[in-house]
């Protein structure tokens, strides 16, 4: 939460927010989306949602893929356009600036590889989780990737207690200087799983309040009900 909300404060600030972020996970947020890079492949088409100023399109640009960086917000696709640039990458990227609601109005069904969403989801409406999730499943080819690495609510029962205090504590200060406050996530692997995806690794931090997760589009439920799916991925490295 605390992260959250330093992360709402430096997208007021976008010029900033590459460092600032940087500052405040200690990298870690860097090498876990360097974690992330290293699973993409050339030629992928992927997708990445709330990319705020496109630190994760530029490294999937550098490994050869297609990338599509979508964010609400003006300002943070301006550095996202950098990033691009950078990455030599621009023939390669697309920027839209438009809600995480609106995906089924730009992009027609199985039109991405792989889905990335890093520290977003929280920002997002979660009454529109599930739909979003929906909509991620429809937009991947069959065995697709979806892969989120985000704030969530800890496991274990003495750490949410305590995360929870924490959270009631930063959230009212938050909501009045900046008129937004995140709501990090519950059961963020089950939502995922529940969506149609099998999730295929997943990495914890922080007492289990971030998570990155690795999952799957399963193709089809089998008459008895059992998820069937494609290829496994390749989940290595560390963050
Ligand atoms: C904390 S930042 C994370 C940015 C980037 N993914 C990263 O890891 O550095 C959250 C991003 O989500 C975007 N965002 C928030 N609500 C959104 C929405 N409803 N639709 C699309 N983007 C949204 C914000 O503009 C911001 O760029």
């Amino acid at each position: 939460m605390l992260m959250y909300g330093w992360m709402l404060f430096v997208e007021t600030a976008p010029h900033r927010y590459d460092w600032a972020v940087k500052v405040m996970t200690a990298g870690r947020i860097d090498r876990i989306k360097d974690r992330i890079a290293q699973t993409i492949h050339a030629g992928e088409r992927v997708l990445d949602i709330g990319c705020g100023t496109g630190t994760l399109v530029e490294r999937c640009l550098r490994r050869g893929a297609y990338v599509t960086g979508l964010d609400s917000s003006e300002f943070m696709l301006k550095e996202a356009e950098k990033h691009c640039i950078a990455a030599g990458g621009s023939s390669r990227s697309t920027l839209v600036r438009d809600s995480v609601t609106q995906l089924r109005k730009h992009f027609p069904a199985e039109s991405f590889d792989v889905i990335t969403s890093t520290m977003a989801l929280g920002e997002f409406p979660h009454e529109y989780l599930d739909y979003i999730l929906g909509d991620c499943r429809r937009l991947l080819r069959p065995g697709g990737r979806l892969i989120i690495a985000d704030e969530v609510w800890p496991e274990r029962p003495v750490v949410r207690v305590l995360y929870g205090i924490g959270l009631a504590l930063c959230w009212i200060p938050q909501f009045v200087l900046l008129r937004r406050a995140p709501f990090p996530i519950r059961r963020l692997a089950e939502t995922i799983r529940a969506a149609g995806f099998e999730v295929r690794g997943r990495a914890t931090w922080a007492a289990s309040s971030l998570q990155l997760i690795f999952a799957e589009k399963a193709v089809a439920r089998g008459d008895d009900g059992r998820i069937e799916h494609l290829s496994v991925s390749t989940l290595t490295g560390s963050a």
